[in-house]
């Protein structure tokens, strides 16, 4: 396996832990709206947010808020996504690349109200926008 083989292979998985990430957020918010008003939906997410992950296997002190891991798994996108491209040879960005690069922008504003203050608009919002950027990526893959 080649370097943007590898690259490709681990900006998939991250995608996938990425996307995952987002609908956990969705269905708790979900879940929690059945039976609660907006403020205890949002009391609940805060805690969620509070909670360090993940909850097991890893020990205490190496385990990360939610939204830490949100944009961990983000910025691990973004950085595997660049080598996947750097290491495909191709030096030619098209149309397809700068729309899912505006996308991406779009996932990064609606991940900021989600990760500082969770509420469930930004949850239902986040997943659908990840779901566009995977879309989007269709036309990328080589
Ligand atoms: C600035 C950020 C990003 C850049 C530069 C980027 C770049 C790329 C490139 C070049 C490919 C084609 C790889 C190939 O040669 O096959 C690709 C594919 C893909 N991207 Fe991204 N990407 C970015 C962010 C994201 C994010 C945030 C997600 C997920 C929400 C994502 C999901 C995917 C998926 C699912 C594929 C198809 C599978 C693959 O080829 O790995 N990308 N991306």
């Amino acid at each position: 396996m080649g370097a943007w083989q590898l690259a490709a292979l681990l900006h998939l998985v991250v995608a996938i832990f990425f996307v995952g990430y987002l609908l956990f957020w969705a269905i708790l918010a979900l879940a929690l709206g059945r039976d609660r008003g907006p403020a205890e939906v949002e009391r609940h997410l805060a805690v969620a947010a509070a909670a360090r992950w993940p909850h097991v296997l890893v020990p205490w002190k190496l385990r990360l808020p939610l939204p830490v891991v949100g944009w961990l798994l983000l910025a691990l996108a973004v950085g595997s996504g660049v080598l996947a491209g750097a290491a495909s040879g191709s030096s030619h960005l098209g149309f397809a690349f700068w729309l899912k690069l505006a996308a991406v922008g779009l996932l990064f504003a609606v991940h900021l109200p989600l990760a500082r203050r969770p509420r469930a608009l930004w949850a239902w919002v986040a997943l659908p926008v990840a779901l566009l950027v995977v879309v989007l990526s269709v036309p990328l893959v080589r």
